[in-house]
């Protein structure tokens, strides 16, 4: 992927940076992202609008990794932001980042969290559900302020993928029904509210998805259900937020298609439909999160203990596991990993990853053909940029692993590791 390849002294090289050296100036763990890949993703999803010619916003689904580094990189590449908490939202402004640009997501905004939007006074918010609505007009009458909105709908799709992470069916969490009359329902509700501006409608209908016929069909039923809008209520909107969900390739059984292929189809069904519904032509937001920064991400571990369950398996263990890295874990994800320090080294073994955390689902990757390793070694992980260090945790109080920007044959410090003081630092004594 990206700038990965193999030097001279047959390690892994990511960035022009070899990783057994960053493993041995920083530790492992350690995550490693090749920053001009996540440039390449960026550009090529603004690129594919400006190529067919529509209005679009490209927003960076934050909750993929967040850090004040990654989203000063996406300032940079002119993206908005997609953030879903107070927390995400306060790294935002930490890291500068264009009020206007900031969308706020989430299906149970606390008061204080809209108050934090409003205060700041961030790009757009996306309403998820009524009691939201009613709190929101609420403190825009106090505040007196205008906010832009979305509403996001529940178009009804069954996305191909892991059930946890499927989002567009009408049996969710998220958002207000579409075939059933809540949308509408919000929709008039904020139209008559004094404050806030109706862009237009959001749905989101999953993650890692291979196919564009999902995107395709909620794009379709958004617009038809536009269409009876228009003609009962006049309602034409300007924005169409379509989400993010693109699939990537973790393993070769993996098989995506081309970030610009899901962007190409979804534009051509939305262009079918405003002309065969005597529609307006909206603005096309989407927010991908996994497909920007997932393969630019690679983690490396130490190898430590081995075990031979005799004509079974051999166990190798690293020294993270579930705690930087719980997707194996959660969604029973496949990943790839290679031997750092010899990757020439024959295949010739196939071995389990384990993690080093007390629990025996801490599994990274089962039966994973490898060079053999020993103590001392570096395993790479791939894939890892997505959904990893935004989901570490301290299980088994590891502390979590230190972030490393890669380009040009330099490395950046971007998120020191945690120290063990740090662990410790909110925890009070009980007996004092
Ligand atoms: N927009 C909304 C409203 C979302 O809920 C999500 C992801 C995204 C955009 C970005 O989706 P992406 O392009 O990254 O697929 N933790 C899971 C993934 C959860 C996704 C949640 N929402 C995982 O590790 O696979």
């Amino acid at each position: 992927y990206g700038t990965a390849k193999i030097n001279e002294k047959d390690h892994l090289e990511i960035g022009g940076v070899d990783v057994v050296e960053l493993a041995k100036e920083y530790g492992t763990p350690l995550y490693v992202y090749d920053v001009a890949l996540i440039k390449e993703r960026a550009r090529g999803f603004k690129q594919t609008f400006e190529k067919l010619g529509v209005q679009a916003q490209v927003a960076y689904a934050s909750k993929a990794f967040s850090s004040v580094a990654i989203f000063e990189l996406m300032k940079m590449e002119g993206l908005s932001l997609d953030v879903v908490s107070g927390g995400e939202l306060y790294t935002a402004i930490k890291a500068g980042y264009p009020r206007e640009r900031i969308h706020f997501h989430g299906n149970n905004k606390s008061e204080s969290e809209l108050r934090m939007a409003l205060e700041h006074e961030i790009g757009c918010i996306v309403v998820d559900n009524f009691l939201e609505l009613h709190t929101l007009m609420k403190l825009t009458e106090e505040y007196k302020q205008n906010i832009d909105i979305l509403i996001r709908v529940t178009p009804g799709i069954e996305a191909h993928t892991h059930d946890y992470i499927l989002t567009g069916q009408e049996d969710s969490k998220f958002g207000f029904d579409l075939a059933g009359g809540q949308a509408e329902e919000a929709l008039l509700m904020a139209k008559d509210s004094r404050y806030l501006n109706v862009l237009g409608l959001h749905c989101h209908i999953g993650s890692q998805i291979f196919e564009t016929t999902g995107f395709v069909l909620a794009a379709k039923k958004i617009m038809e259900k536009l269409s009876s809008w228009k003609e009962q209520y006049g309602y034409s909107p300007s924005v169409l937020n379509l989400g993010g969900g693109f699939g990537i390739r973790y393993t070769e059984d993996d098989d995506p298609i081309e970030p610009a292929q899901y962007v190409e189809e979804i534009i051509r069904e939305v262009k079918k439909q405003v002309e065969h519904l005597n529609l307006t032509m909206p603005e096309i937001w989407i927010e991908p999160g996994r497909s920007l920064v997932g393969d630019a991400g690679t983690t490396l571990y130490t190898v430590g203990s081995s075990k031979e369950v005799p004509n079974i398996r051999k166990y190798l263990a690293i020294d993270g596991g579930m705690s930087d890295n719980i997707r194996p874990a959660l969604y029973d994800a496949k990943y790839e990993a290679v031997i750092a320090n010899r990757i020439n080294q024959p295949i010739n073994e196939t071995v389990s990853i384990a993690g080093k955390c007390c629990e025996s689902g801490d599994m990274l990757i089962w039966d994973l053909p490898i060079a053999e390793a020993s103590e001392g070694d570096i395993l790479a992980v791939f894939c890892t940029g997505a959904y990893g260090y935004s989901m570490a945790n301290n299980y088994n109080r590891l502390p979590r692993p230190a972030v490393i920007f890669v380009e040009n044959g330099e490395a950046k410090l971007v998120i020191r590791k945690e120290t063990y003081e740090d662990l410790v630092k909110l925890d009070l004594p009980y007996n004092n």
